[in-house]
């Protein structure tokens, strides 16, 4: 929309999360409250997006990944009125209106905040601001409307008498302004108050009582505007969305055995034919391909698992790629960027740490990848560990196509197992094996023959 601007205020602490970090940077199904509502003001193409920063600033900038938004500084929160005249010279000249949006209310959608604009244009009010109906208004600014319907202004929980807390219509904190208005009454706020804050809401007193037109929006489903303030409503918010989610993965295709005990987050993308067990955790920026199977208390994370894929109980998976046919687990681990090949056989209790590995390649059962590069048709026998740390820095092990590495053997990196090479079960390998040999590493066998017996007759006759 033109001559529209954003203002979204997540400057404050959030005191009653009882954190050490911002409000705004709370996570509802992966992602941050603070991109959840710039999300839906984007929507909606303003001119602009500006967002009021002060707890937490740095994060709060990472936050949103490098999403243009110009962001302004409240270097002390006195209140939400305050952050707004903290962006009033950024407003002022400029013309047509602002949307001010509380950063800690995420479920807001665009088709909202579009509702509002238009009506807010349509009716040629200095503000339209959404309002709602809630039977537990509790903690929520109250709206007050004179005899004749119009919104005279919103009183604050802690400021308002027992009457005016028993109104059961709210502001849930969105509002539309004129820009020119707006900044002549930010002028004027006060904090004359309980809370010694510069409240926003009384834009709306001093609107109306200059004769200036207040209007409301009163949209119907108070669900999408609840505000987060509390760790309880932080989680009945993630459990709402959750639920969502798993209902449109189903729409489309997934099966999920048990959707209130399946967890995947907001950005997660699972294509059809995909079964999850109860209990999987998808996480961040995690993609499932078609046909995938993931059983109970495996947690996915930042990965991209190919299609046909078996994920077996009890996986670890974060930053990793596994490709078509593989089969993971169970309790197996990959991290920090981990490629699997297609058609692999990743086993019980093996873990596998920054390394690549071929098509066809298997480690059934307790082993330790890490930082090597592994090619095709490889076998990883029983107990095989790459020892890559030297105690200063990580070391390379290269295990070439076909090699086969016999049961518990230890790689010392730097190393290189050549194409199709044999280890013998039980070496530890500290140099080179040429391509097509047998690397062997032992101390030979004695078998002492009737020494059990022997040692028994000792025994007796001391
Ligand atoms: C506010 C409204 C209340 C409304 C409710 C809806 C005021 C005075 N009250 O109350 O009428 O019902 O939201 O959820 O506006 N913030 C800043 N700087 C500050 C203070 C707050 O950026 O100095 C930001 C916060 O980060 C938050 C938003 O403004 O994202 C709302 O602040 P919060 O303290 O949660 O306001 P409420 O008490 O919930
Ligand atoms: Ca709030």
């Amino acid at each position: 929309m033109k001559d529209l601007y954003a203002l979204i205020l997540a400057a404050g602490k959030g005191t009653r999360m009882v954190s050490n970090r911002a409000k705004v940077l709370h996570k509802v199904c992966g992602v941050p409250m603070l991109r959840m509502i710039y999300n839906a003001a984007l929507g909606i193409e303003p001119d602009e997006i500006m967002i009021v920063i002060g707890q937490d600033a740095d994060q709060v900038r990472a936050a949103l990944g490098g999403l243009p938004a110009r962001f302004v500084l409240q270097r002390e929160q006195l209140g939400t009125g305050h952050a707004a005249m903290t962006a009033r010279e950024l407003l002022r000249g400029k013309k047509g209106d602002v949307l001010v949006l509380s950063g800690d209310a995420p479920r807001i959608r665009t088709a909202t905040l579009r509702n509002l604009v238009e009506r807010h244009r349509n009716c040629g009010a200095a503000t339209t601001l959404l309002t709602a109906h809630s039977q537990q208004p509790f903690g929520y600014g109250r709206i007050l409307r004179s005899g004749d319907g119009r919104i005279e202004a919103i009183v604050e929980e802690r400021d308002a008498t027992p009457e005016q807390r028993a109104v059961t219509e709210i502001n849930p904190g969105f509002y539309c302004f004129q820009i020119g208005p707006l900044i002549e009454s930010l002028d004027r706020l006060t904090d004359d108050n309980v809370q010694k804050e510069y409240y926003l809401t009384d834009i709306v007193r001093i609107q109306h009582s200059n004769g200036l037109r207040v209007e409301g929006l009163l949209h119907g489903d108070f669900e999408e505007l609840r505000g987060i303030n509390t760790r309880r409503e932080l989680a009945e918010l993630s459990l709402t969305v959750g639920k969502e989610k798993n209902q449109e993965l189903m729409a489309s295709g997934v099966t999920l055995i048990d959707p209130d005990r399946t967890y995947v987050d907001q950005d997660v993308v699972v294509e059809k034919d995909v079964t999850l067990y109860p209990v999987v955790t998808l996480e961040g920026k995690t993609r499932i391909g078609e046909g995938c199977i993931i059983r109970s208390g495996a947690r996915i994370a930042d990965s991209v698992i190919g299609p046909d894929v078996q994920i077996l109980e009890s996986c670890l998976i974060t930053d990793s790629e596994v490709g078509a046919g593989t089969t993971i687990g169970p309790c197996a681990r990959l991290r920090q960027h981990v490629v699997v090949g297609q058609r692999c056989r990743i086993g019980n209790f093996v873990e596998i740490k920054k390394s690549t590995l071929g098509d066809e390649t298997k480690a059934a059962h307790l082993a330790y990848i890490g930082d090597a590069v592994v090619g095709s048709r490889v076998n990883i026998s029983a107990g095989v560990v790459t020892c890559n740390f030297d105690g200063v820095r990580k070391n390379i092990t290269i295990i070439e196509d076909e090699a086969f590495v016999g049961t518990n053997s230890q790689l010392v990196a730097p190393v290189r197992i050549g194409r199709g090479a044999y280890i013998a079960a039980g070496s530890c390998i500290t140099r080179d094996v040429p391509a097509g040999a047998l690397g062997i590493e032992r101390t030979r066998q004695i078998n002492k023959e009737g020494w059990v017996e022997r040692r028994k007759r000792l025994k007796e006759s001391s």
